[in-house]
């Protein structure tokens, strides 16, 4: 019998090509969507809707996988949203609380649901992830909140799912391009640069930063579904996997600065006009 996976957010980018990918490789898969996809009807891919934020949408994506095919050996978390909420002073409450709505709430709400069922099939919960959520990103201070936070759960989580028996891993790619991700971001940053008052400097020197090099070592959706396919056929998967060797020595920066002196160093020149 077929594994069944469960691929969220797979509209577009990362979860369409890992929703391809894993039914190429023989996984029964269901693909969560919030609107059609001419592409994974014509791959003949299950689909199911899904709204992370709907506990009642959750709760019936979980019970109609098991329905129509009877188990569930690995979910997929990939749904999530860009950032929208540049910084402290210049966000409001709601745009921070969406933002760990959807990619940690909604997160951790359907692996909650689908958790007896992995248990069920000794399975694997992957949960896309981000180097920004090991690494806080200027300018994206929400996105980095709402990523570590699905870090700490996760990590924390590992030991105790191993003991009855689901494997834990965190999928951490840096820049993936050809997705829709900064389409979906509510951010405009137009406006922000006329509206952000005393961080004005910063942000240009961010925006030129970002413009001069930051998709540096990016990938395509194709290239990280191929990890993430790798991971979920991996007999002893890693907790953390990079997807690339750009994203391990990006993390691997944080990882051997117990204090953070480094890493401030480095972001605070992101953020500092060249000419400073
Ligand atoms: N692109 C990058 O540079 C990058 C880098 C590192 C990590 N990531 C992570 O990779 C994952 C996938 O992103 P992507 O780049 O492939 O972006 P994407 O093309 O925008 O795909 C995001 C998917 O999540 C779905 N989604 C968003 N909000 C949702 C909600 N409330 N309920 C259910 N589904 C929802 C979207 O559905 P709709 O189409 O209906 O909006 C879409 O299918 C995200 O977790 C992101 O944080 C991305």
């Amino acid at each position: 019998m077929n594994k069944v996976v469960l691929v969220t957010g797979a509209s577009s980018g990362i979860g369409l090509a890992t929703a391809l990918a894993a039914t190429d490789a023989g996984y029964t898969t269901v693909a969560t969507v919030r609107r059609g996809s001419a592409e994974l009807a014509a791959a003949g891919v299950d689909t199911c809707r899904l709204e992370l934020t709907d506990p009642d949408s959750v709760e019936a994506c979980v019970a109609g996988v098991v329905e129509r095919h009877g188990r569930l050996d690995a979910l997929v978390n990939n749904a999530g949203i860009a950032n929208s909420s540049p910084t402290l002073e210049l966000s409001t409450m709601d745009t921070l609380r969406h933002q760990l709505e959807v990619n940690f709430f909604g997160t951790i709400a359907l692996s909650r649901a689908a958790m007896p069922h992995l248990r069920a099939t000794g399975g694997r919960l992957l949960t896309v992830s981000s180097v920004r959520g090991v690494r806080g990103q200027p300018f994206n201070e929400a996105y980095s909140a709402a990523k570590f936070a699905v870090e700490g759960f996760m990590e924390a989580l590992a030991p105790v799912a191993a003991a009855v028996g689901v494997r834990v891993s965190l999928i951490e790619p840096a820049a993936v391009l050809d997705t829709r991700f900064i389409a979906s971001s509510t951010l405009d940053p137009a406006r922000l640069l006329a509206e952000s008052g005393p961080y004005e400097a910063a942000f240009r020197a961010y925006r030129s930063w970002v413009a001069g090099g930051a998709v540096e070592g990016a990938q395509t959706p194709d290239e990280v579904a191929k990890v993430i396919l790798h991971t979920l056929a991996d007999a002893d998967p890693a907790l953390r996997v990079q997807t690339s060797e750009y994203a391990r020595a990006y993390v691997a920066e944080k990882l051997t600065d117990p204090t953070g002196r480094d890493q401030l160093t480095t972001t605070r020149e992101w953020v500092t006009p060249a000419s400073s």
